[in-house]
């Protein structure tokens, strides 16, 4: 608190979320707005010095998790009972001092043999992630289940992986100009790799295991970005059988499939017309037809013409947030040629609000900041609109999430 005495707005907040906690019923998008009450509770309560020790605590915490991610540890500890920190560390088969010793004698810590893990994991358990049955015997809960395997631990080592670009920023802007960031080839990303001259993509595939955390981390968020709920796709059945030999949808840059499956449980089977999946040749060639029901794929790079012409729908999440004007312009323009008098275009990515409010959704100004690291930036209705219309096109309505910024913006061809 800023200064001794009574805080109104801190009381009034704590109000509002007492009462709204009592009408929760466990809707996940009543949870987000929880929880940014929750966090605005917490700014209310700060110190000045509050933030920087937050800062530090979660940058420990992230240390941590990574090294019982990437040391395997988390995958020893029994999902249904509990294990001693002593059993993990011979199981992990790793030396118990070899973990955190960086700033330690080994030599002592060795002979002493201070169970290091319990260490990292115990302030994993301080976060609410994993317990501490007793004393040195560790067992999973929920929380900490979601860093086994699949797209959630992904997620998080991508995002490990991206902390390297962030640490190095400064020296990057030391050593960069201004029009480096709109240089594919010159990304923090790439800079942060040592991998200057690729671009951030090209980097992303010049290792096979960072490629798969990619394309794993895409089909996972989809509870914090959302693929279903906004541009209403079953309503297009009738347009769809009555012309089935176009294309329904064309999903450029659609990763592994996600949008596409999950359209499916709106259209299924595409209502009889064909689903189309676009992307770059490693991520296809990595699909089986198992993984993709009812989709057929092609290898496509955005910057070439459009092989698929007067598809109904043309769809592109999460692509234009990865790039700056100019270079969306050129992915637009190329969609625009190919597209008929009834086609529509899809842009599904986040609105950056006109202002900062403290308490609003967090997601596009973190996501914001990461898409710096590849020479890319989330946009604003006004920033959309300019690029949709140098590109050709015409907003027919944004359909906005029923919570936060993400939204679906449905386009056609300007009229002649
Ligand atoms: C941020 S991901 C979004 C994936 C998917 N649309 C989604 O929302 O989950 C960007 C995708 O664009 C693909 N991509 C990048 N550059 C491309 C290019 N030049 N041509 C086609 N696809 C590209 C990437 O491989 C990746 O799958």
């Amino acid at each position: 608190m800023a200064s001794p005495g009574k805080n109104p707005e801190l009381i009034a907040a704590a109000d509002e979320f007492a009462a709204a906690v009592k009408e929760f019923d466990g809707n996940p998008a009543e949870q987000m707005r929880l929880l940014k009450q929750a966090d605005k509770l917490r700014f209310l309560l700060e110190s000045p010095m509050d933030p920087i020790m937050k800062q530090w605590e979660v940058s420990s915490l992230i240390a941590a998790m990574h090294l019982l991610v990437e040391s395997g540890t988390l995958e020893k500890i029994p999902v249904q009972s509990s294990i001693t920190s002593k059993e993990l560390a011979t199981l992990v088969g790793i030396d118990e001092s070899a973990i955190g010793l960086t700033t330690l004698s080994s030599k002592s810590l060795f002979a002493d043999n201070l169970p290091n893990i319990a260490r990292a994991f115990r302030l994993a358990v301080m976060h609410g992630i994993g317990v501490e049955a007793e004393p040195n015997v560790f067992a999973h809960n929920l929380k900490s289940q979601m860093y086994l395997r699949g797209g959630a631990v992904e997620f998080f080592r991508i995002c490990v992986d991206q902390m390297r670009a962030f640490i190095q920023l400064p020296e990057y802007f030391k050593t960069h100009t201004h029009d480096d960031l709109y240089d594919l080839t010159k990304s923090p990303y790439a800079y942060s790799l040592g991998l200057e001259g690729l671009t951030y993509y090209e980097a992303i595939s010049h290792d096979p295991e960072r490629l798969r955390m990619f394309n794993m981390t895409m089909m996972q968020m989809e509870q914090s970005i959302p693929i279903l709920g906004m541009f209403p796709f079953a309503s297009l059945k009738e347009e769809v059988e009555a012309e089935p030999e176009r294309p329904f949808v064309v999903d450029i840059g659609g990763g592994r499939g996600q949008c596409l499956i999950a359209i499916q449980q709106e259209a299924p089977n595409g209502f009889g017309s064909k689903l189309i999946l676009q992307d770059r040749p490693d991520v296809i060639g990595s699909l089986t037809p198992e993984d993709i029901p009812n989709i057929e794929t092609m290898s496509y790079d955005f910057f070439t013409s459009q092989p698929v012409k007067n598809a109904h729908v043309y769809l592109l999440r999460r692509i234009l947030h990865d790039f700056y004007e100019p270079v969306c312009v050129k992915i637009l323009k190329n969609i625009a040629d190919a597209m008929g008098p009834k086609s529509r275009l899809v842009v599904a990515d986040m609105i950056l609000p006109e202002k900062t409010e403290v308490g609003a959704e967090l997601i596009p100004y973190w996501m914001d900041f990461s898409m710096m690291m590849l020479n890319g930036k989330e946009k604003s209705r006004k920033e959309f609109e300019e690029i949709l219309d140098e590109s050709g096109f015409e907003i027919v309505k944004v359909w906005k999430y029923s919570f936060g910024t993400q939204a679906q913006i449905e386009c056609r061809l300007k009229a002649a």
